[in-house]
Order: C-alpha cells, then sequence, then structure tokens
C-alpha cells in the first residue's frame, strides 16, 4: 500500500484514454504512464533485435532490461528506445497490433510490473492502459473505465494518424482495433475489463472535454 494516490484510466485502443489522462495529469500537476507505449516499445526492440513476437523467455529478458525513457514536455510524450526516439514509430497500427501480441505473454507481464509501479510518485499519477485499475494499482483510489464503439474509435485512430502524417483506411483500422479488442480483453492473464470500482464511460456521443468534466467532477476529492 502507498499513500501517493493514483487515478488510473483504462480501455480499449482509441478510447480517448491517452489524451484524457494527459489533459488530467497537467491539470493536477501530477506525474502520467503511459503504459501501453511500454509494451509497444517493447515490441519494437524486439523486432530490432529480430527477436519472434511469440518468444516469451527472450522477450521477458529483453523487458527486464528495456532501455527506455519517457520525456513528456509541452504536452507532448517522447518516447526513446535505446537512445533512439521512436516515438513516431510506435504509434503506427501495427506496433500496436505487435504490442498487443507481447502484451499477452504472463513472463512479459511479470517483468513490466515493478518498472510501472515505481511511475507512483509525489504529487500523484495519472496512469493510462488496460491493467490498471485492476492489476497494476489495485489500490488506487480513484478508477475509471473508458470506452466507445469500435467504429467511433477507428474514425478518432484516424484522424489522430493523419495529424502525424501517417498513412491507413478506416476499414482496416476498425479490423485492426476489433482484433487488438478482442485479444486483449480475451487473453489469460490482466485482461481488458473495467475494476470493480470503476467509474464506467461510454465516450461514444461525448467530447473529449465533457469527459475530461466527467471524471473531475467524480474525482473531485483528488
Ligand atoms: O494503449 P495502447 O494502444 O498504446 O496499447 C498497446 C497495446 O499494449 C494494447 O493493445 C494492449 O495489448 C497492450 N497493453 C496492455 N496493458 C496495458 C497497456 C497496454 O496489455 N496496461
Amino acid at each position: 500500500m502507498s499513500d501517493i494516490p493514483v487515478l488510473t484510466i483504462d480501455g480499449p485502443s482509441g478510447s480517448g484514454k491517452g489524451t484524457i489522462a494527459q489533459l488530467v495529469a497537467k491539470k493536477l500537476g501530477w506525474h502520467y504512464l503511459d503504459s501501453g507505449a511500454i509494451y509497444r516499445v517493447l515490441a519494437q526492440a524486439a523486432i530490432k533485435h529480430d527477436v519472434d513476437l511469440a518468444d516469451e523467455q527472450k522477450l521477458a529478458e529483453i523487458a527486464d532490461n528495456l532501455e527506455l525513457v519517457f520525456l513528456l514536455g509541452n504536452g507532448v510524450l517522447t518516447v526513446m528506445l535505446e537512445g533512439d526516439d521512436v516515438s513516431t514509430l510506435i504509434r503506427s497500427e501495427q506496433a500496436g497490433n505487435a504490442a498487443s501480441k507481447v502484451a499477452a505473454l504472463p513472463l512479459v507481464r511479470a517483468a513490466l510490473l515493478e518498472r510501472q509501479r515505481n511511475f507512483r510518485q509525489l504529487p500523484g499519477l495519472v496512469t493510462d492502459g488496460r491493467d490498471m485499475g485492476t492489476v497494476v494499482f489495485p489500490d488506487a483510489e480513484h478508477k475509471v473505465f473508458l470506452t466507445a464503439s469500435a467504429e467511433i474509435r477507428a474514425e478518432r485512430r484516424y484522424k489522430q494518424l493523419k495529424e502525424k502524417g501517417i498513412e491507413s483506411n478506416l476499414p482496416g483500422l476498425i479490423a485492426e482495433i476489433s482484433e487488438r479488442d478482442v485479444r486483449d480483453s480475451q487473453r489469460k492473464v490482466a485482461p481488458l475489463r473495467p475494476a470493480d470500482n470503476a467509474l464506467q464511460l461510454d465516450s461514444s456521443a461525448m467530447g473529449i472535454e465533457d469527459v475530461y468534466k466527467h471524471i473531475m467532477e467524480k474525482c473531485s476529492d483528488v
């Protein structure tokens, strides 16, 4: 148990949790953990070092020694792998899919647990992922589960990728997002699911501002 407060925001890909989590962290002046980026970087490291994405033992070793640095400045998260900026590289849908493959492996998740918990620093932590409220920070005082339909999430992702200059197509995105949803929610370890005491929000018909207000109201004692 820790006295350092944590607000967890879990949900499927494209639900808006990353944007919301960063907004809330900035507002509160708390640290921010993008746990998905860790799995994305791990998959990238495996590809870089020619390690099969199903080789659990080797992936767990890479996870143990992962040279990963997050730099958050001016609302932009820069992600460094072994000294290289991989911020753009890890955001493609292929990178997301590779991340979800390595994330399904129990030894990999175990190897990354402490690394994630170490982000819990004063004055507090806002974290986004799939298992933040259920496994990594089960004692968090505030938990949110944010979702939206696969079509809406694919549309949002399409716009996001376009803004970043990454080419994609909508039907392909819907298929990839749905495939990732199935893998993330049906895996044996730490499947995507709301924590029992999570505030559940469907953001399909809500703008980012509405979701933000809702979370800040519910967590008004934060
Ligand atoms: O959130 P993001 O889309 O960046 O996550 C990429 C993948 O990493 C997810 O599809 C999921 O498989 C995995 N992940 C996870 N647990 C987390 C965060 C992400 O398994 N806490």
